[in-house]
C-alpha cells in the first residue's frame, strides 16, 4: 500500500463550476473513477444498489453534525482526534472479542490522551464499513495465472481462485449488515457502560499486566479514579456525563456504487448525508481534482477527509480545498498528511504554508502509517515503531514551526496481541514477524504498541508546550 502515485490530475476550473448546480449522489458517474471493480453482472449490481437503498441507515444526521461540530472545535485546539482501528475489516473478524479489544485499546489510548492533553478526545473508529481497499495492481499474477486482485471483502474473497476474485455486488449487502452488526454491539457496549470512567477496569485486555507500560497505565488510571470520587463527593452525586463517552465511525469511501446508496435526504436538515459513516475519507489513490471521488464527496453534507501524500503540491491542496469546502465551514475538511518519516520534513511545511497564507480553515491529521510500510528480508509487509513515532513527533515540530496545529493522530492498530510493526517497548524483531502476523492487508500497531504511541503523543505535546 506504499507505492505513490501521482493522483492529482490537471484542474479545469470551468467543469468544475458548471457541474456544481448538478451535483447528484450519482453525478460521480461523469468522472473518471479510479480503483472501483469491474463487475461482471450489472443486472446484479443494480438490484444489490436498490437493496442498499431501502435497507435502514448505519448512522443519523444528527450525530454526524454532532461529529462535525466537535472536529471544529479540534481546529481550533479545544479537542484532539483519535482516528484508529484496522486496515481493512473482514467478514471473519466481526466477531464479539475482536470488536470489543478493538473498542478497549481505543479506550484506553483516550484515556492516557485526554489525561495528558487535558482536552476532551474525539474518537472516531476505523471499523463499522472498513471493507474497500485501494490496491497498486488490478490483477494479481502467480504461477502463471491472472485473477483480480482482492479488493476488500466488499467486492470480492482474499482466496485465490477465480471464483472467489469475482467482484459480487452481494457483498455490498453482507458489508452493510456487518457493519450494522458491528455498530449495534459497539453502541450497546457504551450505552450499557462499558466506556464509564468510574470503572475503567472493564476496558483491561488480558495480557495488560505484563506490558512495560503496565504500571505508567495503572497509575494513571488510579489517579483518575480519585479525581473522578473526590469531585463526586464534592459535588454530592454520581456525575452521569463520566459514564458515557461518545464514539463515531470513518472508513474510506472508496466503493462509490455502496456509498451513493446509502446518500439520502433527511427530513429535518438541508443537503444530502452519507448515512453509512460519521466521517468518511478519500484515500490517496483516489484524491484526483477532477476524479468521481472528489465529485461525489463534493456534495455530500458529513465532515470528510483527504489523505495527502508526499507528491501533492500546494497548489493542487489548495484546489481540493476549494472544491470540498468552498466556502470554509469549521468542522467540514480534514486533511489527513501521510508523508513517512524519510519525507515528512521536506513535503510538509510547504504546504502547511499555502494553507495558512490562505486563511483555509481544516484540521489536521498525521496518519503515522502509510508512508512507513516496507518489507524485510524474510517477506514480511511490516512498519519500524521508530519511523512512526518519528514521524508523529516531527510532525508536531513542524506544525510548531509553520504556526499551524496538528488536531489528531489516524493510526492502524488493533487490539489483539499480533506482531505486525517492528519495534517498540518490547523490541519485536523481524524474527518475531512469523509469531503472530494476521493482518489481511497493512501491518497494525498491537496493543502494547498503540498504547506507547498514547503515551509519547503526550510527552511530545508537553515538551513542546513546556
Ligand atoms: C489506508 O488508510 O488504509 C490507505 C490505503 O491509505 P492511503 O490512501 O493513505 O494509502
Ligand atoms: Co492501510
Amino acid at each position: 500500500m506504499s507505492s505513490v502515485q501521482a493522483v492529482v490530475a490537471p484542474f479545469t476550473p470551468s467543469s468544475v463550476t458548471s457541474a456544481k448546480d448538478s451535483w447528484s449522489p450519482a453525478s460521480w458517474r461523469d468522472r473518471p473513477a479510479l480503483q472501483l471493480p469491474t463487475y461482471p453482472d450489472s443486472a446484479a449490481l443494480s438490484a444489490a444498489q436498490e437493496e442498499l437503498r431501502s435497507l435502514p441507515p448505519l448512522v443519523t444526521s444528527r450525530e454526524i453534525l454532532a461529529l462535525k461540530q466537535q472536529l471544529a472545535e479540534a481546529q481550533e485546539g479545544k479537542r484532539f482526534l483519535l482516528q484508529g482501528g484496522d486496515c481493512a475489516e473482514t467478514f471473519a473478524e466481526c466477531n464479539s472479542e475482536v470488536i470489543t479489544n478493538r473498542l478497549k485499546v481505543l479506550l484506553q489510548m483516550s484515556l492516557v490522551l485526554v489525561h495528558g492533553l487535558k482536552v476532551p478526545v474525539v474518537r472516531v473508529g476505523r471499523f463499522a464499513g472498513q471493507y474497500a481497499k485501494p490496491r497498486s495492481a488490478d490483477s494479481e499474477t502467480r504461477d502463471g495465472v491472472t485473477l483480480p486482485s482482492y479488493r476488500g471483502d466488499i467486492v470480492n474473497g482474499p482466496d485465490f481462485t477465480a471464483q472467489a476474485r469475482v467482484p459480487d455486488p452481494r457483498r455490498m449487502i453482507k458489508a452493510h449488515a456487518r457493519s450494522a452488526m458491528t455498530m449495534n454491539f459497539v453502541r450497546s457496549l457504551i450505552d450499557g457502560g462499558f466506556a464509564d470512567l468510574h470503572h475503567p477496569e472493564y476496558w483491561g485486555l488480558g495480557w495488560v499486566g505484563q506490558s512495560p507500560h503496565a504500571a505508567e497505565y495503572q497509575n494513571m488510571v488510579a489517579g483518575i479514579g480519585d479525581a473522578v470520587r473526590f469531585m463526586e463527593t464534592l459535588a454530592g452525586r454520581k456525575m452521569q456525563s463520566l459514564s458515557r463517552v461518545n464514539f463515531y465511525t470513518s472508513h474510506e469511501a472508496l466503493l462509490l456504487p455502496y456509498e451513493e446508496a446509502q446518500t439520502r435526504r433527511v427530513p429535518r436538515a438541508d443537503g444530502w448525508f452519507n448515512l453509512s459513516t460519521h466521517f468518511p475519507w478519500i484515500g490517496m489513490r483516489t484524491a484526483a481534482l477532477d476524479g468521481a471521488h472528489i465529485e461525489y464527496f463534493r456534495g455530500i453534507s458529513n465532515p470528510v477527509a483527504v489523505k495527502v501524500g508526499p507528491s501533492v503540491t500546494p497548489d493542487q491542496l489548495l484546489r481540493v480545498i476549494d472544491v470540498l469546502n468552498p466556502h470554509d465551514e469549521p468542522g467540514r475538511l480534514g486533511l489527513i498528511h501521510r508523508m513517512g518519516a524519510e519525507h515528512i520534513a521536506t513535503k510538509l511545511p510547504t504546504l502547511l504554508d499555502a494553507v495558512k497564507r490562505e486563511g483555509r480553515r481544516v484540521l489536521w491529521i498525521c496518519d503515522a502509517m502509510h508512508g512507513n510500510t516496507e518489507s524485510t528480508s524474510n517477506g514480511y509487509k511490516t512498519r519500524r515503531f521508530e519511523n512512526i513515532r518519528g514521524e508523529i513527533e516531527q510532525a508536531f515540530d513542524i506544525h510548531e514551526a509553520a504556526g499551524t496545529r496538528l488536531g489528531g493522530v489516524h493510526l492502524e492498530m488493533t487490539g489483539e496481541n499480533v506482531t505486525e510493526c517492528l519495534g517498540g517497548a518490547r523490541d519485536l524483531t523481524e524474527l518475531d514477524l512469523q509469531r503472530a502476523y494476521r493482518t489481511t492487508v497493512d501491518p497494525r500497531l498491537n496493543y502494547e504498541q498503540a498504547l506507547e504511541i498514547a503515551m509519547l503523543i503526550v510527552k511530545k505535546r508537553g515538551a513542546i508546550a513546556a
